[in-house]
């Protein structure tokens, strides 16, 4: 059973996030202000970057973009492989309260217990997503599941205006 985030802390980041997308000039600040929103602000949220799927590459490769927290060995991952490939390859949000238990998972620091992948879409497919992982075991319950769909939506807005 996952642990809930502070319903009041989450809904103090969805107004800044609100904020953050009418100050915010490209999709690429958008993106670089979430990183640092979520990061800064939810405080089981220890790693949080974004993953863009290279234009053009075949076979398809997600590229490591804006991120905050530890340096990852992974700036490369194919569709094949990781959590981040299955969420990208399925369209769909992945929730992973133990990572230990998931066989897809590739480490990228040994202090994660758990993980949440949401696909960003622009124009109805999958252009990259929103990558968080947490120390925590389940850290991501359902209003984090949310919280991370508004920003990945904000995300996909945004760069279907760019
Ligand atoms: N754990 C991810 C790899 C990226 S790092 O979490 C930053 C995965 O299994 O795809």
């Amino acid at each position: 059973m996952a642990t809930t985030s502070n319903p009041h802390r989450v809904d103090e980041v969805r107004r800044e996030l609100d904020r953050l997308n009418s100050e915010a000039r490209t999709a690429d600040q958008l993106m670089k202000g979430i990183t640092l929103l979520l990061h800064q602000k939810m405080l089981k949220y220890n790693w949080v970057g974004f993953y863009m799927l290279e234009p053009g590459a075949d076979p398809p490769m997600l590229v490591l973009g804006h991120y905050q927290g530890a340096m990852t060995p992974h700036t490369r991952i194919p569709l094949n492989q990781g959590i981040c490939g299955a969420a990208a390859s399925s369209g769909k949000t992945v929730v992973v309260d133990d990572v230990t238990s998931d066989s897809r998972y590739l480490a990228c620091s040994l202090e994660t217990k758990s993980e949440i992948v949401v696909p960003v879409f622009v124009r109805g497919l999958v252009a990259g997503e929103l990558d968080i992982d947490s120390h925590f075991p389940a850290a991501f319950a359902a209003e984090d599941r949310e919280l991370v769909e508004y920003c990945a939506q904000l995300t996909g807005k945004r760069l279907e205006g760019a």
